[in-house]
């Protein structure tokens, strides 16, 4: 071969490598195929290749109704089915408190948010705030609060500097209020929201009205909170799609954080700590993308949600804190044959096989004039630059279903500023305040299919999909003014797309 071909070739393999943001699980060949089926569609006449199967071999086809969040990866192995259905039995089961004559499920509390993983994520799909009408205002399970005072010492600041800590907890009460508790320990207290409503005029003569929500905890259990406290309330997730997010590659979300997108739209990673590799990062899950992995997600709400202490969160008595007398050295449900844990590391498997295998379900109405006016709307307002539509998932992913799958989640995974509307004052590892997670849009037509009462954002407050989209300010605020500008037929057609979603 003569010099000069071993240099063009050489280039172009270097071209490639950029098209594709350096992905080191992919051949050359490889690249240029993903770069070329992830580049944002310039067509919408008709539906692009395989957008019905938003999750690809793993979509599930299964009828619509209210179960359609609870599926398995339709691409499981045998194997992996029977694993997700002992997943399952653990996600549902309610636990109960020490000493119990059902010793398998003991070991709740001393405090808790709820009993099980399901009684927050509703049918695996997302939680239920209080009623928007005081009259039927109920429990507060799924709307967790989470608590942070600034730092006061440098160990604090030095833990938070290395990402030890994603925040510092209130002195008394911990990270998190917890409702609920077994018997003989007061619970923390009870969360009050009150909503404020806010019109908002749209071109065309509609408007619509949003609901700013005012948080604050009564009946507090263990006297008065630190005054500088911070509340962040945030709503129960759905559970769908999680292993194909954890198995986009790092490279494809970072270069999306250091990619112009016009509008001064810039995302941000959230470089959390892992507890499995003692490392630092890069975070994904919750509205904050404060954990790397669901695995890590699961033992926390374990933990935190439920006071079952874990491989990855040993203590017994999960969120009591040292200010928080009679809470601690409860009778706990660990028992000596199965190991030191309340829930051992093999019940621990299970749960995370389940929760990284709820499958995406099929799009609807791909083909639909309506739809596809909407989605070429979503494009042209920009919303891409951060709903992402597609990746390419990596070959070497840990799990055999979710690799090199085409998929369609329409979130970069990374932190943007969403304005002061939407901020509350806890960051989280590297996340401000105002920054939230871009959440993927994937199946979020379906939400009130699987749970009627459901609503949106982070803490619920959006009870329409317009809504979501109007709160948006900061790095969004130009692609929600332009909704705004948009004649009522081409908002209809916007909140269409979604819906197919
Ligand atoms: C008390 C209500 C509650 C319970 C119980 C609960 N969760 Fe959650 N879950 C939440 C909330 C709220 C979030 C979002 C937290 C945040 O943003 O910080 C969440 C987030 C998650 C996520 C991340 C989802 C995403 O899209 O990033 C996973 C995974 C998860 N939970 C798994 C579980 C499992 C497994 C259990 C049972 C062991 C469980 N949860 C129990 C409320 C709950
Ligand atoms: C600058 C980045 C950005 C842009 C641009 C953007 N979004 Fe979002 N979107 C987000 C973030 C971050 C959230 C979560 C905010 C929260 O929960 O407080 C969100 C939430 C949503 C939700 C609710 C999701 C849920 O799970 O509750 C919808 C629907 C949505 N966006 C649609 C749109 C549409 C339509 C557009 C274009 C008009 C758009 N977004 C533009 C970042 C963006």
């Amino acid at each position: 071969m003569s010099k000069i071909v071993v240099v063009l070739a050489a280039l172009a393999a270097a071209s490639a490598v950029a098209a594709s943001g350096g992905r080191d699980d992919l051949t050359d060949e490889d690249r240029v195929r993903v770069a070329k089926v992830t580049a944002p569609t310039k067509d919408f006449s008709g539906p692009e290749a395989f957008e019905t199967l938003p999750a690809g071999a793993g979509t599930t086809r299964k009828l619509i109704n209210a179960d359609i969040f609870s599926h398995p990866s339709a691409n499981l192995t045998f194997e992996g089915r029977q694993q997700f259905l002992v997943g399952n039995g653990l996600f549902r089961k309610d636990w109960v408190s020490s000493p119990s004559s059902t010793q398998a499920s003991d070991g709740l509390g001393p405090m808790f948010n709820a009993r099980s993983c399901q009684g927050c994520h509703t049918k695996d799909g997302r939680g239920t705030v209080p009623g928007f009408d005081p009259l039927e205002r109920g429990d507060t399970v799924a709307l967790l609060l989470r608590l942070s005072v600034p730092p006061d010492t440098d160990e604090q600041r030095q833990q938070l500097a290395s990402g030890h800590l994603p925040l510092v907890p209130e002195p008394v009460y911990g990270l998190q209020l917890q409702n609920f508790s077994v018997a003989g320990v007061p619970s923390e207290g009870r969360l009050e929201i009150d909503y404020a409503p806010v019109t908002v005029q749209l071109n065309g003569g509609e408007s619509a009205t949003l609901m700013k929500p005012t948080y604050r905890i009564e009946d507090l259990g263990y006297g008065p909170m630190r005054e500088d406290v911070q509340i962040s309330p945030r709503i129960a997730q759905p559970m769908i799609g999680l292993g194909l997010l954890e198995a986009i590659h790092p490279a494809d979300i970072l270069a999306n954080a250091n990619a112009d997108h016009g509008d001064g739209i810039s995302g941000r990673p959230n470089w959390v700590h892992d507890l499995r590799t003692g490392k630092r990062t890069l975070g994904r899950f919750n509205w904050k993308a404060s954990q790397p992995t669901v695995e890590q997600q699961s033992a926390a709400a374990f933990s935190n949600d439920m006071g079952l202490s874990n491989p990855l969160f040993p203590a017994h008595d999960g969120e009591c804190t040292q200010a928080q007398p009679g809470c601690q050295n409860k009778p706990h449900g660990a028992q000596p044959h199965l190991g030191e844990h309340e829930v051992p590391a093999e019940l621990m498997d299970f749960v995370t096989t389940y929760s990284v295998n709820l499958a995406v379900p099929q799009r609807r109405d791909v083909s639909d004039a309506r739809v596809l006016a909407g989605k070429k709307l979503f494009y042209q307002a920009n919303c891409v630059a951060c709903h992402v539509p597609k990746y390419v998932t990596r070959r070497d992913a840990a799990r055999q279903e979710h690799r090199f799958q085409l998929i369609w989640p329409y979130t970069d995974m990374l932190l943007h500023d969403m304005g002061e509307g939407l901020a509350d004052k806890v960051s989280e590892h590297d996340a401000s305040g105002s920054e939230w997670r871009t959440p993927p849009l994937w199946g979020i037509g379906l939400t009130r299919t699987v749970n009627p009462n459901a609503t949106w954002l982070h803490d619920g407050r959006a009870r329409s999909l317009l809504e979501a989209v109007l709160w948006h300010g900061g790095e969004a605020q130009a692609a929600r003014d332009r909704v705004v500008a948009m004649t009522p037929d081409e908002r209809a057609d916007l909140i269409r797309f979604l819906e197919s979603l």
